[in-house]
């Protein structure tokens, strides 16, 4: 009759708008952006940003778009600046330059743009990662945040790439939804 109908109407919707908030509520849309000089020549292959996009939309990322972009500074501040100032992002990953190399300014082109700086994150990263390689120190990475859109450097490898959004993944929607304004408060 009826009145069964109509309570299995509500029933299923709201099972359906339940669901449909638990699935958007990860959903940030992020950007990935390889930075590696011979990635864009296209001499070597891009593994890293495929690497992350995998893990973000595993974790229910949605990844708005990737780029491949050479390893000049003024170029990735612009980039990223562009990215937070029209609000087209909630986080940016960068792979790539981070190192030693006389061509790794990703983290000064980084900070360049920053508004705020989020040391914790990186901090984390390092001390996960140490505790695979010595050599994780050797990564300048930097977290900063500029207008709503969180930045987080990772190095290079598409292993480095793997460990350090384990370590990432697990903490970064919270600070997301505190910083879109999506959570007001930290609870815990
Ligand atoms: N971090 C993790 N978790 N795993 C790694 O294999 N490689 C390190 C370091 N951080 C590594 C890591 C190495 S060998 C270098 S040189 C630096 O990241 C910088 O890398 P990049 O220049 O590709 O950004």
């Amino acid at each position: 009759n009826a009145s069964c109908r109509r309570r299995e109407f509500l029933r299923e919707f709201s099972t359906e708008a339940s669901l449909r908030k638990e699935m958007s509520w990860n959903l940030y849309r992020t950007v990935v952006l390889t930075v590696s000089d011979r990635s864009a020549q296209g001499i070597r292959e891009d593994q890293s940003g495929p690497e992350a996009v995998r893990m973000l939309e595993e974790a229910g990322y949605q990844v708005v778009e990737t780029r491949v972009l050479p390893d000049e500074r003024d170029l990735l501040a612009e980039e990223m600046k562009k990215i937070c100032d029209e609000h087209q992002a909630d986080l940016i990953l960068t792979t790539g330059g981070t190192g030693f190399s006389m061509r790794d300014w990703t983290p000064e082109a980084t900070l360049e743009i920053a508004h705020r700086q989020v040391p914790g994150i990186s901090e984390a990263l390092r001390a996960y990662s140490l505790k695979i390689t010595p050599r994780a120190m050797l990564s300048r990475g930097v977290s900063v945040i500029r207008e709503q859109t969180l930045i987080i450097n990772l190095p290079g490898s598409p292993k480095a790439v793997r460990e350090n959004l384990e370590a990432v993944l697990p903490s970064l929607d919270h600070g997301l939804a505190i910083l879109t304004a999506r959570a007001g408060e930290c609870a815990r």
